[in-house]
């Protein structure tokens, strides 16, 4: 099983290798070389930094501070399905706490887990800035629920399942 692990890692890591020599890649290309590793991994964990680094030839605290800056990229792996529970104010005034609680409890995850299967991740986030439909969830960029109940959640999740 590890070897399998690691076979997979080191063909994700040979196509990083193939990027980096196709666009000729030095420092100035960094954010180009992050979206294509997180593409590739699926978050950008610190061991892929210091690969980068190293290989772009720049001090790991510069790609560690272009990484942890933008919010598009992230350390920590994500889900296939990303769902984000708004716990600003407005939300949580209106039950958001008891919304992803019931979220954990059907995924059996924590706050930024991913399922064992990979399907999903659950992330508390700040205002969606769509207070008036409070409590508000989000999946992925594109699919927006509001005025949720916890007895919904099971619904909701099923809708990425089938
Ligand atoms: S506080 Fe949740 S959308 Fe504004």
């Amino acid at each position: 099983m590890e070897k399998s692990i690691c076979e997979q890692h080191e063909k994700l890591y040979a196509e990083l290798d193939k990027f980096i020599e196709e666009i000729h890649a030095d420092g100035s290309a960094l954010i180009e070389v992050l979206h294509k590793a997180q593409q590739l991994f699926g978050h950008l964990p610190v061991e892929v930094q210091e690969y980068i680094a190293e290989k772009l030839n720049i001090p790991v605290s510069k790609v560690f501070g272009v990484v942890t800056f933008y919010s598009f990229f992230t350390m920590k792996p994500r889900g296939k399905h990303q769902i984000k529970v708004c716990l600003g104010t407005a939300c949580y005034v209106k039950g958001a706490d008891r919304l992803m609680d019931r979220f954990k409890e059907e995924l059996g995850v924590e706050e930024d887990g991913v399922t064992k299967d990979g399907l999903f991740s659950l992330h508390g986030v700040r205002c969606l800035g769509a207070c008036s439909m409070a409590p508000v969830v989000m999946i992925g960029e594109n699919d927006f629920y509001g005025r949720v109940t916890p007895d919904e959640v099971p619904k909701i999740i099923r809708n990425y399942t089938k």
